[in-house]
């Protein structure tokens, strides 16, 4: 009963505090204020999240709060200046030129990744802040699509960002012990980079591939921020997660896909059970005859 009391003191405070910040525009004093209530409020939160009551399975997933919640640091803090280069610039006015004037903050995920181009693969809070500045939106506007899509980067991360899928078609076939090994092998910890900065290890939540569960995905910047890609590895074991990690070492070129030699792509192992001949029709529409 305490727990839930204090959370749901945390949760209003912190709440009154985040529509204040809303409702104020591009009020400095606001945002510092969200932010400082809910520096002061997380520790409460997280010791509420600790107390044991029926419905503790909802907030079990407390450890993802990095994903969500900015702390200053000293290198990024608001007081961190960024500012757009010269050319970036001119692709910002191109990519505005797509939306009508007073639809402008259509433009937010298109931008918030140009800065993360510019930002060396993360975007820092004053980079948020900078688009939010140029949409002339609040700076929450921006904080919470950059919150919700997780190929936004909002600390350093490494050449290779491995993202383990923790939800519950992988954590099923193993996901946490995928976790366990990579953490165990690179010697960090979730959202921290190795020290020649060519790792670092996130969450993810469902990535559309449960068939193959459990599975990773890796953002790779070897090419550099603006050739980035993102590749699935599938059908793991703490094994062969492993090893996937040391042939990216080696700059070689893991499989993607299945790692599972009995399947071809997402098949049964040995082979299609079903759909196995030509679908005999009537189809619903002759796709050649089509016209339009
Ligand atoms: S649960 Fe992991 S890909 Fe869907």
């Amino acid at each position: 009963m305490l727990g839930r009391a204090v959370l749901r003191r945390s949760a209003t405070v912190f709440g009154t505090a985040w529509r204040y910040a809303q409702g104020s525009g591009r009020n400095a004093s606001a945002i510092a204020m969200t932010a400082a209530v809910a520096g002061e409020s997380f520790p409460v939160l997280r010791a509420a999240q600790r107390v044991p009551f029926a419905s503790a399975s909802v907030l079990a997933r407390g450890y993802s709060t990095s994903l969500n919640i900015h702390r200053n640091t000293p290198e990024n803090n608001p007081k961190v200046g960024f500012e757009f280069t010269e050319a970036n610039m001119e692709k910002v006015k191109e990519i505005l030129s797509h939306y009508p004037s007073n639809y402008k903050q259509s433009g937010v995920i298109p931008l918030l990744d140009l800065a993360q181009q510019q930002h060396g693969g993360w975007l820092s809070i004053s980079a948020m802040n900078k688009v939010a500045d140029i949409l002339g939106v609040p700076y929450i506007r921006v904080y919470e699509v950059a919150t919700f899509y997780s190929m936004f980067n909002r600390q350093k991360v490494g050449k290779y960002h491995i993202h383990v899928c923790g939800t519950t078609p992988c954590m099923v076939r193993g996901s946490r012990s995928i976790e366990l090994a990579i953490l165990e092998h690179l010697g960090v910890k979730r959202n921290e980079v190795t020290p020649d900065g060519m790792f670092s290890v996130g969450e993810m939540e469902c990535m559309g591939c449960c068939v193959n569960a459990p599975m990773i995905a890796v953002a790779d910047y070897s090419n550099g921020v603006e050739g980035y890609s993102y590749n699935y590895y599938e059908d793991l074991t703490p094994e062969s997660a492993v090893k996937i990690l040391e042939m990216l070492k080696r700059g070689e070129k893991p499989k993607v896909g299945t790692q599972n030699p009995k399947r071809v792509n997402a098949e049964p192992e040995g082979g299609r059970t079903t759909l196995t001949t030509t679908p005999s029709g009537p189809y619903c529409r002759d796709l050649d005859a089509a016209t339009v």
